[in-house]
């Protein structure tokens, strides 16, 4: 059984079937390459194999300090940035009641995020609204030095220790980071934090089946098991030897990269369900890292609908036709409301009478479908039966495994980021880091 499917159908207008089976043992080698690891990037590659790695003692281990935290605290603020966040955030987000703050649930803390950003009035926010809360942190830093977390936790351990003293607030603090370098390392063993390692060989954006994402989702009381045995799922639909057409992570790949050398360079992940705006977050972390380099890649962008119909559908419909759409479609809600009759009818709403919302949600997919085709916007559909972490689980490794392929069928290198330092670089310099002084000379004069 498929465990998502995966319809390219409505892409025909711009590439044919033939022109994708085409690129099928591209696709395949492609995979084969992330599996025998003697592609570019292959000290990166030890994602490929964590699901079936996680052994029940990794997950008792990671549940018993999340445990911990949830019976310590009423708020856990998991701190990270990039690859160390919007794994865990996207899960959280798609799993969570959307008026969860509204609700007060017995034993599940709220989890809340920082260290994403560098904004002072968000971290004053917060260390305000903790003021009358008990709560916990993790945080998460591969190389333990990126500034933004680094920051971020600077000030909510000072504000833990105050409240708790530095032995106490010692237990509400959980590390996951490298196995032996950077400071949060250091830090974590000289005040014994209990502490989770990020493989070395097993980089940020790839990291949510490590501790990385599965802290954060065992602490928000989420069946982290469960998360696994969906990657593991999809891990054995996408492995070496499956045929093209049964592996929907090359058939993806292959798909994506037809477009691209049609001319279609910017993709939309679209979604017709608000849970799923930080899976996009993440899917377009995900893709933007590892393709964007060497002036190649396809641009991902991500839109909400049917609210972003309202904002950006008329570019979509009739702006430049570089784009191609792919909508994560979600089999069954988790809950039923149907619209009901209105003996004055002054909104004329009452031929939706008796209908579920789902199905007026639908009826807006299709429509919305045909008329981006027919305005020239090829269309990817992915399927999801449910949101539960089974099938979430599984979805985010065939992103995962997809983009690997992607990659190497772009002809990059999926899992650097040389890019990434150029900012790092110029706001060291501006700081007067220690180290950075010919930088700082230098870009001062440009100001
Ligand atoms: O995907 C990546 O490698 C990055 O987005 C990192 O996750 C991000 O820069 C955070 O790095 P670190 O975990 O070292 O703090």
């Amino acid at each position: 059984m498929e465990i998502i499917k995966i319809d390219t159908s409505k892409v025909s207008g711009a590439v044919t079937p033939d022109e994708i089976n085409a690129l099928g043992g591209e696709a395949l080698e492609a995979n084969d390459l992330l599996h025998s690891r003697r592609g570019a990037g292959s000290d990166f590659l030890g994602w490929v194999n964590l699901p079936e790695e996680i052994t029940a003692e990794k997950i008792a281990e990671t549940e018993r300090v999340a445990g911990r935290l949830r019976k310590l605290a009423d708020v856990v603020v998991v701190i990270g940035i990039g690859g160390s966040y919007l794994g865990a955030k996207a899960v959280l987000e798609a799993m969570s009641d959307s008026f969860a703050c509204l609700k007060r649930e017995q034993g599940r803390p709220v989890v809340v995020f920082a260290g994403q950003n560098i904004g002072e009035d968000y971290l004053y926010e917060l260390v305000e609204a903790l003021r009358d809360r008990s709560f916990a942190l993790i945080s998460i830093s591969k190389s333990g030095t990126t500034t933004e977390p680094a920051i971020a936790f600077r000030i909510l351990k000072a504000e833990l220790e105050k409240r708790y003293g530095k032995e106490q607030a010692a237990r509400r603090i959980a590390a996951v980071t490298d196995s032996s370098r950077g400071a949060l390392k250091k830090l974590s063993d000289d005040q014994g934090y209990d502490t989770f390692v990020i493989p070395d060989d097993v980089g940020g954006r790839y990291s949510v089946l490590t501790p990385v994402g599965l802290l954060p989702m065992a602490a928000a009381g989420l069946d982290i098991s469960e998360f696994v045995r969906g990657a593991q799922d999809m891990a054995r639909a996408t492995a070496q030897g499956v045929p093209f057409e049964k592996n929907p992570a090359a058939v993806y790949a292959a798909v994506r990269n037809a477009l691209y050398r049609k001319g279609y360079k910017i993709e939309i992940l679209a979604s017709y369900d608000p849970k799923l705006v930080y899976v996009a977050e993440w899917w377009k972390q995900l893709y933007g890292e590892s393709e964007g380099k060497e002036g190649k890649g396809i641009f991902p962008a991500s839109v909400t609908l049917t609210a972003d119909l309202h904002s950006m559908g008329q570019y979509i419909q009739e702006g430049e036709r570089t784009l191609f759409e792919t909508v994560i479609g979600i089999g069954r809600p988790k809950h039923e409301v149907r619209i009901e009759e209105d003996p004055d009818d002054l909104d004329g709403l009452n031929f939706l009478a008796g209908k579920r919302i789902s199905e007026v949600n639908s009826m807006a997919e299709i429509g919305v479908a045909i008329a981006h085709v027919d305005g020239g916007v090829p269309n990817i559909r992915i399927e999801v039966p449910e949101l539960n972490e089974y099938y979430i689980g599984a979805l985010l490794y065939f992103f995962e495994k997809a983009c690997g392929i992607s990659g190497y069928m772009l002809g990059v290198n999926p899992f650097d980021q040389p890019g990434v330092e150029a900012y790092k670089k110029n706001m060291f310099a501006l700081l007067d880091k220690p180290g950075y002084e010919k930088e700082s000379e230098e870009i001062k004069k440009r100001l």
